[in-house]
């Protein structure tokens, strides 16, 4: 379990009632554990600590620099992905050498960054005949590795990095968020991975030795990352006949989470079946990297609001609420199901199970909506909830992953608030925008 529970009817983050930040920091705010947070990321760490992966959190999915400050403290790394979460990556502390930079369209500002940073933060420790230091650059191309090459020898340094694959596996939730299919615009194919690790598996400027693959996202079944090592070691193999040596897999990230229990992911499952595949490997030298995101923060984080009205229409029942698409997308983008509940219930109503329809006495069925001026702003559909009035605190659970990091100002409502739980303390980490944040860029 998370720890978001109930006592005596009032529901609490670790020991913090959420109705006390609620009145402290106003609503919509989103709120993460950090006791969750770590024990999610030790959950991973230590399923995997046989192959002394190292577990690279995806920054995109909760970026707030305390949520990264918390993490590295415990050791894990993290994957980037733009020049804005690198420096994200510095303000949390991070050490390059521990930082994957992925994504499909790396300018040549955020590349020249992420070369400055390791360079920076790497003078005066010896690389050795290739660098073991720094940054390693995820590849998505061709192009993509011309430019680094020659921006890297421009600036007269050297890098790593390990090319993406599309290993041809279909996985994932949902189709925006599945990655490792043939069509998708992610890594290149098997043949053509062979052909550039042959050609730059040795360059000595930008030598590309690993192997990173990404399927998707909101995997809860274990056999896709077992069909993808398969045909990531076919190739690590063939790259070995071809004269290079593969130093590093990066499997991505995409492990689930459960948003009906609030479960840890079982990362445990995870290694069950993907550590006997590369023990031996792992054991002969190979680095291996996992790049969760979800896993951690999902059920690490809850997003309070307020119901400003409930209005009654024919047979529908409209609980509108101060948070919507903009506080939180995923149920309106990706049909995504997150349980919802009042934070103080009669104790009858504690919830023993996060459904769509739990079973309990005297619930209502009603659209939970947003104030935002679309159909499709919306939190939930169809959802049974005890009957709730104007002014109630409602929480949204398992929203700490893709929420507040793809919050937007839609209909120009300031950002959120964050806050961080920690025990018997929280503390604001991202203070709410106000009305000069939201036009302070125009003119
Ligand atoms: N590594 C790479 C290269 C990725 O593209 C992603 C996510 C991750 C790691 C982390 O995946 P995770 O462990 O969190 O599944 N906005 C969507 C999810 C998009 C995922 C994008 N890539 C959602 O709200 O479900």
């Amino acid at each position: 379990m998370d720890h978001f529970h109930y006592r005596d009817g009032e529901l609490f983050a670790e020991d913090v009632p959420l109705a006390r930040v609620a009145v402290e920091v106003g609503t919509p705010t989103y709120v993460y554990s950090a006791a969750t947070l770590r024990m999610h990321l030790h959950k991973i760490q230590k399923a995997f600590a046989p192959l002394r992966a190292r577990v690279c959190f995806a920054v995109k999915c909760c970026s707030n620099i305390a949520v990264l400050r918390t993490l590295v403290r415990e050791g894990a790394g993290l994957d980037v992905v733009s020049g804005g979460e690198i420096h994200r990556a510095r303000l949390a502390g991070a050490d390059p050498s521990s930082v994957v930079f992925a994504g499909v369209g790396k300018t040549d500002a955020e590349i020249r960054e992420a070369l400055a940073w390791s360079r920076d933060a790497t003078a005066g420790v010896a690389d050795g005949p290739e660098p073991a230091h720094g940054v390693i650059f995820n590849i998505e191309s061709e192009p993509e590795y011309m430019a680094i090459a020659a921006i890297a020898r421009a600036m007269g340094v050297r890098a790593r990095a390990a090319l993406r694959v599309n290993p041809g596996v279909k996985a994932g939730g949902h189709d925006y968020i599945s990655t490792g299919a043939a069509e998708n615009k992610f890594g290149v194919s098997p043949a053509h991975a062979r052909a550039m690790l042959a050609r730059f598996g040795n360059d000595p400027h930008l030598r590309l030795s690993g192997v990173h693959v990404h399927i998707g996202s909101s995997i809860l079944d274990t056999a896709p990352y077992v069909e993808t090592v398969r045909r990531t070691l076919e190739i690590i193999d063939q790259a070995k006949n071809d004269g290079v040596v593969i130093d590093t897999l990066d499997l991505g990230g995409g492990f689930g989470a459960d948003y009906q229990t609030g479960d840890a992911p079982a990362a445990a499952e995870y290694a069950r079946v993907i550590t006997p595949l590369l023990q031996e490997r792992a054991d002969k030298g190979l680095r291996i990297i996992l790049e969760p995101g979800r896993a951690i923060a999902a059920n690490a984080g809850v997003l309070l609001t307020r119901v400003l009205f409930v209005k009654v229409e024919g047979a529908k029942k409209f609980v509108v609420c101060d948070a919507g698409m903009h506080t939180l997308i995923r149920p309106s983008l990706y049909d995504a199901f997150h349980f919802i509940w009042p934070a103080s219930v009669s104790p009858q109503h504690e919830p023993v199970r996060r459904a769509e329809r739990p079973d309990l006495p005297g619930l209502e069925v009603c659209d939970v909506v947003g104030p935002v001026c679309e159909s499709g702003d919306f939190l939930a559909k169809e959802r049974a909830l005890p009957a709730v009035a104007r002014g109630d605190l409602l929480t949204v659970y398992s929203a700490g992953a893709y929420g507040a990091a793809m919050s937007s100002r839609y209909n120009s409502h300031p950002l959120p608030a964050e806050v961080m739980v920690d025990g018997a303390n929280f503390e604001v980490i991202r203070r709410r925008e106000t009305y000069d944040d939201l036009v302070a860029m125009e003119r």
